[in-house]
């Protein structure tokens, strides 16, 4: 009887939640609460057999992620192969909160790479990069200097998972992600990779600061690199969509050039 109760007071909890728009976790990471429950309390941990156990078990061997991270994405012989490693990696907590991997959109070999931030909101239910607002402002930029991802563009994320609430990625996510992007660059091959954001520039440059860095030329991964303002900065900042512009007549130049 009791528990009946408590089911019927615990979904009405819920739904109020719902209609507040509480639809999702906001944690740095998503929390287990059955595995939290069947932990055994602490006090319950006696020192002695905690030393005990410590000296019989050899200690597990430290995680690497990002050495796991360049070791499958070494391995990853085409897209396909280095979308797989991706969904296989086990160490970035993001995955456990996203809906699912967003991998890529457009076309692989394109002459423009885009590389943005991480999945939003939208993009995590489609699984697609870049289909919310910002992803609309952009595919506009595209069109005003004669590039689409239908047929010259591909467009790719540091983080392909959607980070809680929208959060940045942290240091170690990008850290964890870099050697998938640059295996995602090379395969893709891009003539030149256009990087949105700061969480991109540091990703690909090691740089943080993309107002000053934008509109300037820089190298990375074998190929040049342009770093440009995210669009969902310029939603934001209608002011800066001048610069912006200057940024994208720089890249139609540079593909013109041969
Ligand atoms: N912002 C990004 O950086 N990437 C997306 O895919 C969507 C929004």
């Amino acid at each position: 009887m009791e528990s009946h109760l408590d089911a019927h007071i615990a979904l009405a909890m819920l739904d109020w939640q719902i209609e507040l728009g509480a639809d999702e976790a906001i944690c740095d990471a998503p929390v287990d609460r059955y595995a939290l429950d069947s932990a055994p309390p602490a006090a319950a941990q006696a020192a002695p057999a905690r030393a005990a156990a410590a000296e019989a078990v050899p200690a597990a061997p430290a995680a690497d992620p990002v050495g796991d991270a360049s070791r499958a994405a070494a391995a990853s012989a085409d897209l396909p192969a280095l979308r797989a490693a991706m969904e296989a990696y086990p160490h970035c907590d993001l995955r456990r909160g996203a809906r699912q991997l967003v991998f890529s959109d457009g076309v692989p070999g394109a002459p423009v790479m885009i590389l943005g931030e991480a999945p939003g909101r939208e993009e995590d239910i489609e699984g697609r990069p870049f289909v919310g607002q910002a992803g609309q402002l952009l595919d506009r930029m595209l069109a005003a200097i004669g590039l689409s991802r239908t047929e010259s563009v591909y467009i790719t994320n540091v983080v392909p998972w959607r980070p809680p609430g929208n959060r940045e990625p942290t240091q170690a996510e990008i850290a964890m992600m870099r050697p998938f992007v640059a295996r995602h660059v090379e395969l893709a091959a891009p003539r030149i990779l256009v990087v949105m954001g700061n969480v991109s520039a540091d990703a690909v440059l090691g740089k943080r600061g993309i107002l000053r860095l934008r509109g300037t030329w820089d190298q990375a991964f074998g190929r040049p690199v342009l770093p440009m303002t995210h669009p969902a900065y310029l939603l934001r900042t209608p002011a800066a969509k001048r610069e912006a512009w200057a940024d994208l007549l720089d890249i139609k130049a540079k593909l013109s050039d041969g």
